[in-house]
């Protein structure tokens, strides 16, 4: 189909979204590309969006192989008001929200928001109020609580520590300065202490290993000790994530990155990427790069893993203790606020 086609089915989309993140007549709206961004139509879409709301949109196509540390790039970055990521730079889509670039964007103020869903996860997972009351919710007792706990049927039970750690949330929506979000997303996550995870973490078939985009095939069982993943058993699938881990030739690769739950009850399991992370009720714990942060409340890690290694891990049938209080208990969620 024709871009210019495509993009302008998709206009009143991005009109719906950028309003919920308060772009206004007069702003400027940075759309970060570059030419192996999968969804061609989405940047246009987006410059036509910010032209009816009266904002000032700019395209940035960088080099499909730009490092992204150029000062060009960044100083775009941080002189917008709003950024729209759609961009595989620098090492694979999405890499960008792990930068100094985007850091920085956001330490100035500007509100950043990912795109880079296909269009069936972006029209289905539309920002929804419930989805946001029960992720701000859940946020709120993440960043109190100083002691996390996962078990779950496949055989999990590690705890991990986040004194003074934030509670992060996800709901779709770059609202606020320096708030960074991704649409779509439904899911409340932190940092871990880097050495502080202990116990057995245990991936069964059918759970999703979306640092490999596919769903795992054979049971993988990790042993944790002060933060680190100290050994790999399993089937082929714990030999590719421990030889995935192993390319990094770093220790910081095996170490957690960030842990929470999904709370959008519009994802589909079948469906690979943000509905993993987002599918209600279940529990993400992924392993790396954790060095992410933004001065919004409830937004960024804040963690200090500098590794290049990122692997998201979704599970499902898994049970969640923020200290004392069960929030999640096999798939589904317990407080009444959070549901
Ligand atoms: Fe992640």
């Amino acid at each position: 189909m024709d871009i210019s086609l495509s993009a302008s089915d998709l206009v009143h989309l991005f009109v719906d979204e950028l309003r919920l993140c308060k772009v206004a007549a007069g702003e400027d709206v940075l759309v970060f590309t570059d030419p192996a961004f999968p969804h061609a139509a989405y940047p246009p879409a987006a410059f036509a969006a910010a032209k009816v709301l009266g904002a000032n949109p700019y395209i940035l196509v960088a080099n499909s192989e730009d490092s992204f540390a150029s000062h060009l790039c960044r100083s775009a970055w941080r002189s917008a008001q709003m950024v729209l990521g759609m961009s595989t730079v620098p090492r694979g889509i999405g890499s960008w929200m792990y930068t100094d670039a985007c850091n920085d964007a956001l330490a100035a103020g500007a509100r950043v928001l990912m795109v880079q869903e296909p269009l069936g996860p972006l029209r289905r997972m539309k920002p929804d109020p419930a989805v946001m009351r029960r992720t701000l919710a859940g946020a709120q007792r993440m960043e109190k609580a100083r002691e996390m706990r996962v078990a779950s049927r496949a055989g999990s039970d590690f705890t991990l520590r986040k004194d003074g750690r934030k509670g992060a949330g996800q709901w779709g929506v770059a609202d606020a300065p320096g708030r960074w979000d991704h649409w779509p997303s439904g899911l409340v996550g932190c940092a871990p202490l880097e050495d502080s995870a202990e116990g057995r973490y245990v991936i069964a078939p059918g759970d999703v290993l979306l640092g490999q985009w596919r769903f795992a095939m054979s049971e993988i069982e990790m042993t944790l000790h002060e933060g680190r993943i100290t050994e790999i058993r399993g089937g082929p699938d714990a030999t590719l994530l421990r030889d995935y881990l192993a390319s990094f030739d770093d220790p910081d690769a095996f170490r957690l990155s960030h842990a929470g739950w999904g709370t959008d009850h519009r994802a589909d399991w079948r469906q690979l990427g943000m509905d993993s992370e987002s599918f209600y009720g279940s529990v993400m714990v992924s392993l790396g790069r954790n060095l992410f942060d933004a001065p919004a409340p409830h937004c960024g890690l804040g963690g200090a893993n500098a590794s290049p290694a990122h692997y998201d891990i979704c599970c499902r049938g898994a049970s969640l203790w923020l200290d004392d209080d069960l929030i999640v208990d096999d798939g589904r969620l317990v407080p009444a606020d959070l549901r």
